[in-house]
């Protein structure tokens, strides 16, 4: 439908290979969890692609925890920090 879609992740091997196989898509390195790396990429997309009006936050980590033994401290951060902040803040930057 004409619309550019602009990919992003951690892996910029894996992000260039998505590009290569779908002629025209864009691609950007982002840590979620990196609120600098979050800030960033939005300025560079802002300056790079002005038009940018639709934003999917699909980053998520799901990673299996121990339930034998007490909560995960460094799971439950970067879990939440992943799937919940990093959302609240691309969207934030964004705006
Ligand atoms: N698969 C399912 O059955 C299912 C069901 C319900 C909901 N979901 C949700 O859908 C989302 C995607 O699931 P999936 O199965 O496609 O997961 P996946 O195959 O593990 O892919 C996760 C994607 O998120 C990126 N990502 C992870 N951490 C990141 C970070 N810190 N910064 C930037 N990008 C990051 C990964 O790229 P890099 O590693 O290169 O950064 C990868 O492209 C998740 O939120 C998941 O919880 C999945």
């Amino acid at each position: 439908m004409g619309n550019q879609v602009i990919n992003s992740g951690r892996r910029g091997g894996h992000l260039a290979a998505t590009v290569a196989a779908n002629p025209g898509m864009a691609s950007i390195e982002l840590d979620i969890q990196d609120p600098k790396s979050i800030e960033a990429a939005a300025n560079k997309l802002i300056a790079d692609f002005p038009k940018l009006n639709v934003l999917i936050n699909n980053a998520g980590i799901m990673n299996f925890d121990d339930v034998t033994t007490r909560v995960d401290e460094e799971l439950l951060v970067s879990t939440i920090t992943t799937n919940l902040l990093g959302s609240i803040r691309m969207t934030g930057a964004l705006i």
